[in-house]
């Protein structure tokens, strides 16, 4: 073996050895979950995703073994339009991104809950970078 090709191995094993250190999932979640200060109707958003949402989305919006994070680029106000949210909540959602299985319709979720619910998973989207 000349000592271009010993080389170029270690290289390449460096590189393995890099890429297999990093965490798949590392552009999901945030380091550190940041809870913003929020407003009267993202408090009230808070407690209806808590009470309904964070079984599946998590308290956190990180996700559980039940549902995907909703701190994540896809459900980004960008990729993800609010009425997407509606959709979900009012019909339910297919499973197509992920293996959780399908979301289920949340048909008891008023109007107005779903607005402020809305409101709550935006800003702290917004807080932790989404
Ligand atoms: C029983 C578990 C469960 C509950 C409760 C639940 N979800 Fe979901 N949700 C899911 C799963 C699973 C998916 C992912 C489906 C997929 O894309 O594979 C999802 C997807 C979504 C999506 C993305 C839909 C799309 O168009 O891709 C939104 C938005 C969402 N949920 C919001 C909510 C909100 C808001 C609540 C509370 C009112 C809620 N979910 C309650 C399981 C749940």
């Amino acid at each position: 073996m000349n000592k271009f090709v010993a080389a170029g191995a270690v290289v390449l094993v460096g590189v393995g050895l890099y890429f297999a250190m990093q965490d798949p999932n590392a552009d999901l979640k945030p380091a550190e979950f940041i809870m913003p200060d929020l407003s009267d109707l993202a408090k009230e958003g808070q407690v209806a995703f808590e009470g309904t949402c964070a079984a599946c989305h998590g308290v956190n919006l990180d996700g559980t073994d039940n549902g995907p994070p909703l701190l994540h680029a896809l459900y980004a106000k960008a990729r993800h339009a609010d009425f997407g949210f509606v959709m979900a909540v009012q019909r339910g959602s297919r499973a197509h991104h992920w293996r959780f299985g399908d979301m289920p319709a949340q048909p008891h979720i008023t109007d107005e809950e779903l607005e402020a619910i809305i409101t709550y998973v935006r800003v702290v989207q917004a807080a932790n970078g989404f």
